[in-house]
């Protein structure tokens, strides 16, 4: 078993090597420079255009899973509607990896049929390179210090700031308290107590949250995924193997089941909401929908990602900001419905209703946030502390090569 997963891991480091080198992977058509000149002559955004803006904006997301885009998507067509301005929802598909197919794909036939994307955290690099995005600095930098940093950090390439955070995120280990004591403090004691008591469930499938799920077990196991300069790969080392290991014998014993390897969030929070499993690893957003299922209400709670027996503790940052594209015909209404989903008002309502966590960091004090996120404090504390995925044009090829290779192991 040990030498299968020196393997694997191996053949990680191998296609890390050949997407540094500039081979695109066959993920896309990542333009595997830093994008430099696209980067200089990007168009920057008219803070002044979004007064009195007019027309419809088409706003591309993922799966509104828990209905938070139809619910701000209401208002803001309320408020604008005398403005004549509205905004259009399109959903993509719940997968991360099929949204950025859904948006490149658009973008490669300079369609402005996005105005606004919902872009994951790990595309900035990819999309600022591609020269594909308004340049939204002078945005940010009137309310900079409204928001938590690493938030406005994964917007952030090359000095330029591509996008307004939407939504922030760090993962919680969610846990019945009607079949654990108390939240297992490291990873090992979260599968063995999994074994005796129901399994825990995560997201497996061949898709990027396993690679979020992979990367906080093998961070807190002391691992990495790239050298300092980010120029090699550094993927095979003990510790990734050992969280490898870790987390593909928790499905061999049974402490989680086998169609793990199958599920993305919505599946694993599916499963969590049978009532069967003893612990799920999810975001935030399952927080709320858990409390709305009478099977689990009252009967877990969360807690921050348990250490790596023996080393440390980590936390994956996600999320999303929105972002311009270069094709909109309308960036001065696109930038409207940007503004109206930074404001509190709407952040509030983002993290109280949806459970989301705001990157705004008023959010935070706000009472209603309190009442129905009592973890709060503790989730922003998460949230300044997580790590980001590595930063790279290719990551979308990096990422591949992980979640390829671990799912493979599970
Ligand atoms: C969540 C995170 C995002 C991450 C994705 C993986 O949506 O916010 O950053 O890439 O999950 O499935």
């Amino acid at each position: 078993m040990m030498r299968r997963k020196w393997m694997a891991a191996g053949a990680a480091a191998a296609v890390l090597a050949v997407a540094g080198c500039g081979d695109d992977g066959g993920g896309g058509s990542t333009d595997t420079g830093g994008g430099g000149e696209a980067i200089e002559n990007a168009k920057q955004i008219d803070v002044g255009s979004m007064e009195g803006a007019k027309g419809e904006i088409t706003y591309c997301q993922g799966k509104d899973t828990t209905g938070e885009t139809k619910a701000w998507g209401k208002q803001f067509n309320e408020k604008y509607k005398s403005q004549g301005l509205s905004v259009k929802l399109v959903e993509f598909p719940a997968s991360a990896d099929e949204q950025r197919t859904q948006f490149v794909q658009r973008q490669e036939a300079k369609a402005g049929d996005c105005d606004v994307f919902r872009s994951d955290v790990i595309w900035t690099a990819e999309f600022a390179s591609q020269g594909w995005l308004y340049d939204l600095t002078p945005y940010i930098e009137e309310r900079r210090d409204e928001f938590i940093q690493p938030a406005i950090d994964t917007a952030t390439y090359e000095g330029k700031i591509w996008g307004v955070p939407h939504y922030t995120n760090a993962a919680l280990l969610y846990y019945r308290t009607d079949k654990i004591d108390a939240a297992p403090a490291t990873w090992q004691e979260v599968y063995q107590q999994a074994a005796d008591k129901g399994g825990i469930v995560f997201q497996g499938a061949a898709y990027e949250g396993l690679t979020c799920d992979w990367l906080e077990i093998a961070y807190a196991a002391g691992g990495t995924v790239l050298s300092e300069d980010g120029k090699k790969a550094t993927i095979d080392s003990p510790e990734n193997v050992a969280a490898t290991k870790l987390m593909a014998d928790a499905v061999k014993n049974g402490a989680a089941p086998k169609a793990v390897a199958t599920y993305m969030e919505p599946e694993s929070l599916t499963a969590w909401q049978t009532g069967k499993p003893a612990m799920m690893r999810n975001w935030p957003y399952a927080y709320g929908l858990s409390q709305d299922t009478p099977k689990l209400k009252g009967k877990f709670d969360v807690a921050p990602l348990p250490s790596f027996e023996g080393a440390g503790t980590a936390a994956i940052l996600g999320g999303g900001n929105n972002v311009i594209s270069v094709y909109s015909k309308n960036p001065g209404g696109a930038l409207a419905v940007v503004d109206f989903l930074a404001q509190q008002e709407w952040q509030t309502q983002l993290t109280a209703e949806f459970t989301q966590a705001s990157p705004l960091k008023g959010t935070y004090d706000q009472p209603e946030v309190k009442k129905a996120i009592p973890f709060s404090d503790d989730l922003l504390t998460a949230l300044e502390q997580a790590k980001p995925r590595p930063v790279s044009p290719v990551y979308p090829q990096i990422s591949q090569a992980i979640y390829k290779n671990v799912n493979e192991a599970l």
